[in-house]
């Protein structure tokens, strides 16, 4: 990647989110609202990591082989037995609940290579389809057919273990490492578990979970999502109440986050909205229509949104709710797990997965859950819906208005690819600050990827 020499002005005129924050009723912790800011530069990156095969076979090697990644919630594994097949860029993991805690095996036979498992499901042994080796829920081998045709099984059964990935929980959620040698979860989200303390998504429960293909490489997918600079041109109904140049981005290691304020319009709007009008947008209340919740002239429409989103919760939490800021209960807490990974802070309840679809540099799978806190009893785990390459994501009603933003957004995905695929350009350029988030993953692919290919771009 490329680094400008160009000097870099300061950032927003406007309020940006860290100050933004301490002017609300309640303000955002310090310990959430320090800035942790990644180095302001705008940078070139090279277009074959999302256009071309030999970059995407050198992600398979080198990060998705290598690198932590979420394969599931705990609750998709509800009793001994269950599990759920993982799979990514042409590999495929068996993430199995056993007496011993959760573990994950590669999905291929030891003797002739074919797949375990081809769903999701329950079972006892994993028993070979094709000529019935079969292996415990520990990955010991059980069962060969007619032992004496296999003699080197006897003189090394622990050479027919199933081969395993490392498993680590966070969250409620099952990550897995193919790499033995890895640092242990825990050191690779460094303090990002702190920050989570306080929104406890051990209590919550995939109310929705949807998951649509794209004609996109995954970075082109999630790097939709990762500013706040297209609300403008992508989501015009959202520009008078969701900020755009003056979000906040933090870096944490291998964790980042871009927070999108709430109740304040984008930079270029032509005039102001005024605090009534914010509010009608916010709600999406008609010309004529009452506003569903109170609103007086000595507060603004953020303060409204936070104390009506307090209530809501309210049901739900009971008065833990009160502990929360405004600013955790209206904005927009875009956090990312290096490489792949959006479980949103706060109170939004998103998560976002982006993983090659297949083998396939230029398509991708993309999926959204609502995870959802709860108390007492866990609701039932959502069943996966999935979109195909031409669905809409209107079909998906349990994602409710966020299925309109998913559409403007994958609007914009598989073009995006069509231009980088066409472009007489060979790179794109990242703005200084506000496309921070796009910047550290890039730099930490640089690390991962083309350092140890021993390539440099
Ligand atoms: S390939 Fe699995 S038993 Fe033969
Ligand atoms: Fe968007």
């Amino acid at each position: 990647m490329t680094t400008s020499e160009v000097p870099i002005r300061r950032r927003t005129p406007g309020l940006s989110w860290y100050d933004l924050v301490l002017e609300d009723q309640h303000p955002v912790p310090e310990d959430l609202r320090s800035p942790r800011i990644y180095p302001p530069s705008s940078v070139e990156i090279p277009n074959e990591r999302y256009t071309s095969r030999e970059w995407h076979v050198l992600e398979r090697e080198h990060l998705w082989r290598k690198v932590w990644q979420m394969a599931c919630r705990e609750e998709h594994l509800p009793e001994v037995g269950s599990y759920v097949l993982y799979d990514i860029a042409g590999d495929s993991y068996i993430v199995v609940r056993t007496r011993d805690g959760i573990r994950c095996y590669v999905n291929a036979c030891l003797h002739r290579g074919r797949a375990l498992k081809d769903f999701d499901g329950r079972c006892s042994e994993f028993r070979c389809p094709f000529h019935g080796f079969t292996w415990r829920l520990d990955g010991t081998l059980r069962y060969t057919p007619a032992p004496y045709e296999f003699p080197t099984v006897d003189s090394d059964r622990a050479a027919w273990n199933l081969p395993e990935a490392k498993v680590g929980v966070w969250g409620g959620f099952v990550f897995i490492n193919p790499d033995s040698t890895a640092e242990p979860l825990e050191d690779f989200l460094g303090e990002m578990p702190q920050q989570f303390a306080r929104w406890d998504f051990e209590h919550r429960y995939v109310q929705a979970h949807v998951e649509k293909l794209l004609r996109c490489n995954w970075k082109v997918a999630q790097e939709a999502f990762d500013e706040g600079l297209h609300v403008g041109g992508t989501h015009p109904q959202s520009a008078p109440y969701v900020g755009d140049a003056n979000g906040a981005v933090d870096v944490y290691g291998n964790v980042a986050r871009q927070i999108s304020p709430s109740g304040t319009p984008i930079e270029d709007l032509p005039e102001d909205p005024g605090e009534v009008e914010i509010l009608r947008r916010m709600l999406d209340v008609r010309e004529g229509e009452d506003l569903p919740i109170p609103f007086s002239q000595r507060t603004t429409a953020r303060d409204s949104m936070a104390d009506a989103a307090r209530e809501r919760w309210r049901s739900v939490l009971g008065d833990d709710i009160d502990r929360a800021s405004d600013g955790e209960l209206v904005d927009h807490w875009n956090y990312a797990v290096f490489p792949n990974f959006h479980p949103w802070g706060a109170f939004n309840r998103i998560v976002y997965r982006f993983r090659p679809n297949g083998d396939l540099h230029d398509e991708c799978i993309f999926e959204v859950m609502f995870l959802t806190p709860y108390r007492g009893e866990q609701p039932p785990t959502a069943a996966v819906r999935r979109l195909g390459f031409d669905d809409r994501w209107s079909e998906a009603t349990e994602l409710q208005t966020l299925g309109l933003v998913m559409e403007q957004d994958s609007f914009n995905m598989e073009r995006v690819q069509q231009g980088l695929q066409t472009t007489r350009r060979p790179c794109i350029t990242t703005s200084t600050f506000q496309e921070s988030m796009i910047r550290w993953r890039h730099d930490l692919l640089t690390e991962w990827v083309e350092k140890r290919a021993g390539r440099s771009s």
